[in-house]
């Protein structure tokens, strides 16, 4: 690889540690405090004068925080006149924010998506978005990775017997189809309703035949863990003989991880785009590292290869 340099920002060092390691280069350093007003202020401690650049930034609580860190320092790169700067967001915030289908309500993926651009990222690296038409929100490149692979992959390595890909809503349900076909199983479909905007998820019914069967539920995140639980009621009243779910992204807000705790779901499966404090690490919940598909993304980039094969397409 050439003249490439790999940053965290403040929160991301766990996450960027291992891309570097998985490309064996050393990481980037930097210094990144705040002043006593709350400032932030961040400074390269090496040149990345004509380099390309990649600053990874996880988001994880305070999302706020790591935003305004990620604009920063992205300002610092351009400033200290990088070749190209780009942003790796393992998970984009939010992403739920999508559309104006209330009166009266931003579309906050989109002003996040102009906020990085303006900064002056020349591209962006995500994963498994909420919804896929975010990408179109940035008019600079924005490569969507996935978890898919990675989480399916786990679930055929268990051997699991009799199994049905349950898709929490109709949203989801194209990607339940993708993973149905990566496991070689039928799928079935949760009628999810949210009838406002207080993250409580209701799910009326469940389309497809699960019982007597392995439930495997996938989505793309777990957020206070409402749309999960539900899913896996419904399995369990539907007559499901086991119940397991996966997700790319971890949020885990609120009391989800005790929720989970508490429900009848053998083994929750995550990736680490979010990275989970220790006190919300429980047996049930398994993380795996999709740091290695990052580097990856980052290693083509950098030596100019397609990146198609690592994306899930609407095929
Ligand atoms: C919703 O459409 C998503 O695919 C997830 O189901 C949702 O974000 C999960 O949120 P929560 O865990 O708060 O129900």
């Amino acid at each position: 690889m050439k003249d490439i340099k790999i940053f965290a920002c403040n929160t991301a060092e766990k996450f960027t540690q291992e891309v570097c390691n998985c490309l064996n280069l050393k990481m980037g350093e930097k210094d990144s405090y705040k002043f006593k007003n709350d400032n932030n202020f961040v400074q390269f401690k090496e040149s990345v004068r004509n380099q390309d650049v990649y600053l990874i930034q996880t988001t994880e609580v305070p999302v706020n925080e790591r935003i305004m860190e990620l604009l920063i320092t992205i300002d610092a790169a351009k400033r200290a006149a990088a070749k190209r700067i780009t942003v790796v967001l393992p998970y984009f915030i939010y992403s739920r924010t999508d559309k104006k289908d209330q009166p009266r309500v931003p579309i906050t993926s989109k002003l996040i998506a102009k906020l990085i651009e303006t900064a002056g990222a020349d591209r962006v690296i995500t994963c498994d978005l909420h919804n896929s038409a975010i990408q179109a929100f940035f008019e600079i490149g924005c490569d969507r990775l996935t978890g898919s692979y990675l989480l399916a992959d786990y679930f055929k390595k268990k051997k699991l017997k009799d199994m049905v890909v349950v898709a929490t809503d109709a949203g989801s349900s194209k990607k339940a189809y993708k993973y149905s076909k990566l496991l070689n199983c039928p799928m079935a479909l949760i009628d999810k309703r949210r009838s406002n905007n207080d993250d409580k998820a209701v799910a009326a019914n469940i389309i497809g035949d699960v019982k007597d069967k392995t439930a495997l539920i996938l989505d793309d995140e777990i957020s206070t863990g409402g749309t999960l639980i539900e899913a896996i009621n419904i399995c369990k009243n539907h007559g499901a003989k086991e119940i397991y779910a996966g997700a790319t992204h971890g949020i885990f807000a609120g009391d989800a991880i005790e929720r989970l705790d508490k429900s009848c779901a053998k083994e929750v499966v995550v990736t680490n785009t979010i990275p989970i404090d220790d006190n919300k690490k429980i047996d049930k919940i398994k993380v795996i590292s999709i740091a290695p598909l990052f580097a990856e993304a980052i290693r083509r980039i950098n030596e100019g290869q397609p990146l198609g094969d690592l994306f899930l397409y609407e095929k």
